[in-house]
């Protein structure tokens, strides 16, 4: 029998601007971390297209990862100064928090919907499969694998463990609010995660909170509820999302026709055609996506061509609001428009929603029940936080949808061919602001 690993000789420190030092005294996660499936998350940012807004937005789902290890690290420390935690167990939190996002690919958002593919089912894959996290999860006994997986797909046994890296509140969450609000450049992110962690109890199944800690829990509230609508669902990240989704359309229905690439998109083969191996999805990353956005402007297609330009350049979609049951109305006209210019809608008019629930308290048998955040009270109590905090209780159960119309305003303004149609276009979707 092999033997197991062990703990370090040395601690080893990686330095994070958010957390400061990420801490690894285990050989695993230190194994872990040195596998070319998790080096691949360098080369994915954590915010997909949001660079394109806030220029800070590089920062990649490897330091993610790392933060969300090291806030799993300490709130596993702090709970084992109060109860007996199974070493097994901590070391399966621990791999669960680091491989957490492991399945993500480029801008999974859009490829998500273009391809159908879904991250985490890339993620039991990928710790399951044939890979060099899966052999050295293995070296920690045959069942390890899936543990691992079953924690992140929350189905493992202890319901403790799931809740500490996905519920309201948990160390995914606290990682990213915090390190996307520090790339950013944004004020709103910020909440104080070090009280928060002093103040968490692990109760039953579940981690609960202090009610003197209240606070700090409320401020985590509306940062998450700020992040949302001023950085995740920004209109102009949203523009280039949409472009970056027909990009993808595009280049698939050109696929799909039969059509000449100049360049062959060998990385999409298996992608277009709906038979995606591990072997060929861990093969994209950004830079692969980003050469073939490069070339496809060299393209003969017109529409692939001006799209990836836009791309590119950042010569993004306008966008006005909309409020999709009066915009039915016009839509016929507006399409019969479009065909009219030479400009085909399914690409250049696009509707993008976006919708959030920033905290939701338990409504049984609703389709995401959600768990609620519990306050331990001074006599032992458990309180649901809602009903404590007026702050959160405003928020609460409360869905924002908005809806968004895009289009290519400077074709629609170069008013040299078609100034009649094109000047109706504009005045159809001005009107929809209202
Ligand atoms: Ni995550």
């Amino acid at each position: 029998m092999t033997r197991r690993f062990g703990t370090l000789e040395e601690e080893k420190v990686f330095k994070d601007p958010v957390h400061r030092y990420i801490h690894v005294r285990d050989e695993l996660i230190w194994e872990l971390i040195g596998t070319k499936e998790f080096q691949r998350l360098r080369r994915i940012r954590q915010l997909g297209t949001t660079f394109l807004t806030f220029h800070g937005a590089e920062h990649t789902r490897f330091n993610h990862s790392l933060g969300v290890y090291e806030i799993m690290r300490r709130m596993v420390e702090n709970m084992e100064e109060r109860e007996n935690w199974d070493p097994e167990e901590r070391l399966v939190c621990l791999s669960a928090a680091l491989l957490h996002d492991i399945g993500h690919g480029p801008f999974s958002h859009s490829f998500e919907k273009v391809f159908h593919t879904d991250h985490e089912e890339w993620t039991r894959e990928i710790i399951l499969g044939d890979t060099e996290i899966k052999n050295v999860l293995l070296v920690m006994g045959e069942d390890f694998p899936k543990k691992v997986a079953d924690v992140i797909a929350k189905t493992y046994e202890n319901k403790l463990v799931v809740s500490l890296i996905s519920s309201q509140i948990d160390a995914d969450r606290m990682d990213y609010l915090l390190r996307d609000a520090f790339y950013t450049g944004v004020s709103y992110g910020q909440f104080d995660m070090e009280r928060i962690l002093r103040v968490m109890r692990p109760k039953e199944d579940q981690a609960v909170f202090k009610h003197s800690g209240m606070h700090a829990v409320e401020d985590y509230i509306m940062s998450r509820y700020q992040m949302y609508w001023q950085v995740y669902f920004h209109p102009v990240t949203r523009s280039a999302e949409v472009i970056l989704s027909k990009i993808l359309h595009r280049a698939k229905h050109l696929y799909s026709n039969k059509y000449k690439f100049k360049d062959k998109p060998k990385h999409f083969y298996s992608l277009f055609s709906g038979k995606i191996t591990l072997e060929d999805y861990l093969k994209l990353d950004e830079s692969v996506i980003l050469y073939y956005f490069q070339e496809w402007q060299n393209e003969d297609d017109p529409i692939l061509k001006d799209l990836c330009e836009r791309f590119m350049s950042r010569r993004l979609f306008k966008y006005v609001e909309c409020d999709p049951s009066i915009q039915m109305k016009v839509w016929p006209e507006l399409i019969e428009l479009f065909i009219k210019i030479g400009l085909d809608p399914n690409y250049y008019l696009v509707i993008d929603s976006s919708s959030d629930l920033p905290y939701d308290f338990y409504r049984p048998g609703e389709e995401e029940e959600r768990l609620p955040i519990h306050l331990l009270m001074p006599n032992g109590d458990l309180r649901e936080l809602s009903r404590e905090s007026d702050v959160v209780e405003a928020i609460s159960g409360k869905k924002r949808t908005d809806h968004k119309l895009y289009f290519a305003k400077d074709i629609l303004e170069d008013q040299s061919t078609f100034p009649k149609e094109k000047q109706r276009i504009l005045s159809l979707l001005i009107a929809q602001e209202g």
